[in-house]
Parts: structure tokens; sequence; C-alpha cells
């Protein structure tokens, strides 16, 4: 996944370019390019690595021009160095490209015969030969483009500029997102509506099989096969400013600390305090309906969506199917027309869960949306949405979003349970209050911080991190293992502390760290023997739990962080907290990029 822009201006549009890929760096950070033309001269620079090598790089070789395309790469096909940035160049095309070419080595093959030079290995550089030869055999570029374009096969946003034309970018979309941003005699192109704010709020979604042709002050959209198409415009709610990380180090850091905030501006949205209830769902999806409830996502989303399903069935007895959106796309799972589909993403782009979400869609189901980006392709092709309000999440590890998403989750389950009839309303009233007092337990959790960052410093000596849990721990293992991995780089699993004895006990040993996510819930006990199983072969434990857990634990630990009291319906918001800062602190001693993590990307719109 990578970020893509043009735009064809009035002024030098190199720093305007830099400018939108800034906002665009959480879909990747390998490397990154601007090529301009000017006065019918095409030129570019690239550099490797992060936004402030191009930046440097432009600052000694000023490009000029006011017509220009950029990219911000995250790798699939070659390395990460500067032949495999875009733009790529080929005779007068110069191309950028966020996807993945499928049949690139059958087109490469065909070009290399034809006598085209490879000077890079990605799959982008035969978009750019292919126009190339279109143009070399008569085509005019427009023309060029289309015929290039009906060749690929694959995942594709792109935009294309020609040598000697300051006055024309080809966009194209199938699959990863691209907007045409409607300018005072200027036109972009962009990834997202982030991406184009600064310059405008009007925007243009290509649909999958659109390409467009943009010139100043005007633009035309059209299918492959030619035909023009209407496609609405729409105000974006982007913010023209860039977010940034306050007094913090990190926006990690920031996130993790915002969420008290942000999970009560979410609650806001679906309780109504008055009656301590959940306001009524102005939404497709009737829970008194339907059977069961199929969920997908990926990543922390997934492990937002799993916790939900101990909810939905316990709470709402509510069947739910879930399955990581990847495989859940080619499992071909029988779907009852009329039951419902739930899709948890954060940037609402994700390739795996748009494509699980298109699946059910064609199954005939209802499908529900819980992202935080609105006005993503997830958000618009559901039929319901249910946003999380946690405002723009720049950290790659998903915090703040993962938590608003529990919070809809429950507010969602409750609902099911309320029209399903399998919780009195005075039960719901209860649990409704759980919810509000959240944010104020989740402040109280931040005061825990200094323990915690003690814990993270003999963490970030081990090598293996073992965390375990049951219920609804049992995914917030999973997740607490992932965040350690994805910013700290040191390998850990989320297991099921019933199925430790199955297998993974084999791994205990006096060097391995055992993260126990305990709260005193109805099953403590059982998980008391799994940490006497591990206590007794030497392992040392890290207890996360609460006041009465501590206290009838009866197994020495190497710390106990102590949370505050909560009911367990509303534990895993809260003991998400812990985990976070647990992942955060230990990163920031190893002293890894905890923003950027090393081969990640924010919005993953490639499968
Ligand atoms: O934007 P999404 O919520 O769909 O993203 C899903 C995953 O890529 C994401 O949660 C990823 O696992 C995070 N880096 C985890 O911190």
């Amino acid at each position: 996944m990578c970020g893509i822009v043009g735009i064809v201006g009035k002024e030098p549009v190199a720093p305007l370019l830099v400018d939108a890929l800034k906002r665009l760096e959480y879909r990747g950070y390998d490397s990154a390019g601007v090529a301009t033309v000017d006065h019918g001269h095409m030129d570019r620079r690239r550099a490797e690595g992060k936004l402030i090598n191009l930046e440097k790089r432009l600052k000694e070789e000023p490009l000029a021009g006011t017509i220009g395309i950029g990219h911000t790469r995250w790798a699939t096909h070659g390395v990460p160095n500067e032949a495999n940035a875009h733009p790529h160049f080929s005779g007068d095309v110069a191309i950028v490209h966020n996807g993945i070419i499928e049949n690139f080595w059958e087109l490469r093959e065909e070009l290399i015969a034809d006598g085209y030079q490879f000077s890079s290995q990605t799959d982008t550089e035969v978009v750019a030969h292919l126009v190339s030869r279109e143009i070399r055999n008569g085509a005019a570029p427009v023309e060029a483009a289309h015929n290039a374009l009906k060749r690929l096969r694959g995942a594709f946003a792109l935009a294309i500029m020609f040598r000697g034309d300051d006055n024309l970018i080809i966009g194209a979309r199938n699959g990863p997102p691209l907007a045409v941003g409607h300018g005072d005699g200027e036109m972009y192109l962009g990834s997202d509506a982030i991406a184009l704010a600064p310059f405008t709020d009007t925007i243009t979604y290509l649909e999958d099989g659109d390409w467009a042709v943009v010139r100043r002050g005007e633009f035309a959209i059209y299918d492959m096969d030619g035909n023009p198409v209407h496609r609405a415009p729409q105000k974006s709610v982007g913010t023209a400013f860039l977010v940034d990380k306050g007094n913090h180090r990190h926006f990690m850091e920031k996130e993790i600390h915002e969420q008290p905030e942000v999970i009560a501006h979410t609650l806001s949205n679906y309780i109504d305090f008055s009656t301590m209830t959940i306001k009524p769902l102005k939404s497709k999806i009737d829970f008194s309906a339907i059977n069961r409830l199929a969920i997908s996502a990926c990543g922390t989303a997934y492990y937002a969506g799993l916790i939900s399903k101990y909810w939905f069935e316990r709470f709402a007895r509510l069947p739910v199917d879930i399955d990581i959106a990847s495989e859940f796309r080619y499992r071909e799972m029988p779907m009852a027309k009329g039951d419902a589909a739930l899709f948890v993403s954060q940037s609402g782009e994700t390739a795996d869960t748009l494509a699980s979400l298109r699946y059910c869609k064609n199954q005939g189901m209802t499908i529900g949306a819980i992202v935080n980006v609105r006005g993503s392709t997830i958000a618009r092709e559901a039929d319901a949405v249910f946003p999380t309000l946690a405002g723009p999440e720049i950290g790659v590890a998903s915090t703040k979003a993962f938590t608003c998403q529990l919070s809809v989750l429950a507010a969602l389950t409750l609902r099911a349970a309320e029209k399903r009839k399998t919780l009195s309303p005075e039960q719901v009233r209860v649990h409704v209050q759980a919810l509000i007092e959240v944010p104020r337990i989740a402040s109280q959790v931040l005061h825990l911080e200094d323990q915690i960052t003690r814990v993270a410093r003999e963490l970030a000596n081990v090598k293996h991190v073992l965390y375990l849990g049951r219920d609804t721990n049992f995914p917030l293992a999973m997740e607490g293992a992932l965040k350690l991995k994805e910013i700290s780089y040191i390998h850990a699993e989320g297991y099921a502390a019933g199925e430790l004895k199955h297998g993974p006990i084999a791994l205990i040993d006096e060097n391995m760290p055992v993260i126990v996510i305990a709260p005193h819930d109805h099953i403590f006990e059982k998980t008391v023997s799994n940490m006497q199983e591990v206590a007794a072969r030497g392992g040392k434990i890290i207890l996360i739990t609460d006041e009465k857990g501590a206290r009838l634990s009866t197994v020495e630990t190497m710390e106990t962080i102590v949370l505050p009291d909560v009911p367990e319906f509303v534990a895993p918001i809260i003991y998400a907290l812990p985990v976070q800062l647990l992942a955060y602190h230990t990163a920031v001693f190893m002293g890894t990029d905890v923003d950027q993590p090393r081969n990640l990307a924010k919005s993953v719109t490639v499968e």
C-alpha cells in the first residue's frame, strides 16, 4: 500500500506534493518521490526511506513546474531503495502506483522481448513501459493510457503524467482508493481525502474500473470500455491541519493517552444518557430478525471483533462466525440471505476486509461497518455505518481505534440483547452504566504508567514473551502479543491460558516472561491453575489483574499490575490500556521507530 498524489496546479507543485505525501505517509514510508513537468521538461527526485530524505533532496535540487505526481511507498516488489522508488519513467511517461499488478511478470517478459529495459524490480515499471509503447506506436497520451490500463490485472491506483504536456494527468482505480479533488482552476488526485484536505474539500471518488482524465479546471471519468461515467462529488471531512504529537514523544503515546476522551466521545454517539439505554440505531440491521452474525477484520480490528463474539453470544444469544478477512474472503462460507455481517476497520480501506465485505454483499447479507475514517471505501459500501470517533490515528500500532471499536461493539451487543430480549431493560441499564464508567476508569489506569514502564524495562531484555488469557482476555492476549511484536520486534505469542498445556508450555523456562491478563472474573480460578503450571516450570509471571485477583492469585509473580475493579463486561476495554503501555514503553527502551515500525504501513490496501 502506497500513497499517491497528483496536482495540475497554478503554483510550483513540488512543495505541495510533499505536503500531501506527509498526510499519506501512514500508507508506507520505505521511499518517496515526486516528478514534475516544467515547460515540457519532465524530471523527478526520489529518495530511499522516510519523506524527510526526499525533502532534503528537493532542497538541494529543487524541481520547478506547476504539474506533478508524488508517491510514498510500502514495498511489495523490490527492496526499498531509490531505484525502486516511484515515480517510474519510460520515454515520455511518468507513473506512480499503489497496489499490485498481478500479471506483471508476463507483461515484463513481453516488454523485454520488445526491447524494453527495466531499471527497477517493481511491478509498476511495466505500466510505464506499456503506456510508453502505446505512444511509440502512435497513440495520443489519453488513448495510450487507456490501452495500457486494459492490459492490467490486479489492484491499482495510478497517476500517469506525460513529458511535453503540462495540463494532463490520468488517474485510474481498480481496488485501492483514488479521489479527484476539485480546485479553483486546479485539479488534484489523491489516495484519500486527507491528502487533499489543504487544497480542497470537494472530492469525487473513482469506483473500481474507472479512469479519469484530469486537466487544470476540468476532469472526466470513464469506464474501461471508454464510456463516460458520472460519479457524484462529495464534501470531504478530512482536516486541513496535520495532526501533531503535542507534548508527547510519539503519536502512539498521545493516542494511548487520548483514550478516555475518545471513548467517551464514541460512547456518546450510541448511549442515551437520559434513559441509560442504547440509542435506536438508524440501521438496516435488525438484530431481532437475524439468526447469525458474521464478523471479519484484520489485525487489531479482528481482535476487537473476536472479543465481541463472546459478548454477542453471551448477552444477545446471537451466534457469531468470525474470521480474519484474508481467510474469510476465500473460505466460501455459506451465508443465509438476510443475515448480517459486520466489518471492523480503522482505516476503512483494508483490502482483505473490503473483499470480505463484497463477498457478503454478493450473498445478499446486510452489511454493517465499524470504521474510524468516514468516507472510506468500507464505509461507503456498507448498508449501515457505526463510526468510532477516535479521531485520526497516526501511530501504525492501533490503540485508541481498538478501544473505540470495542466501545461500539459493546453498544451494539446491548442493542442486540435488548432487541432479542435476552437481557431485561434493567440488565441493559446496568451494562450501559458500566460502559459510561469506562472513560473515568481508563484515566485511572493511565496513572499506572510508572509501574508499567518498570516492567517494560525488563521486557526490553528478553527475546520471547507469552501472553495468556481466558474468555475475552484471550483475544486481548493476542492483541498484546501483536502490539509488542509490531513495535518492539520482540517475538510474542498470545494463547488461551487453557491451551498452554497442549504444547506451548514446552517453551516455559526462567527466561520466558508470561504476561497473564486475569481480572477476577467467572473463570479466574481456572486461569490461576494455569499460572501455577507456569510457575512450577520457572516461568516469570507478570499478572495484570484487579485487587481481588491480586489477593486470591496465590502464585508468586515477578510483578502484579493492579487495575481498578471493573464489571466483567467492560474489562477488555480497560485491560487493553496496560497491554498497550507495556508494548509502547518496551519499544521505547529498545529504541525502535515506534510510530513507523519497520516493514509496516498503517493502511493495508494490498492483499
Ligand atoms: O485499518 P484496519 O483497522 O482495517 O487495519 C487492520 C490492521 O492492519 C491493523 O489493525 C494492524 O494490525 C495494526 N498495525 C495493529 O496495531
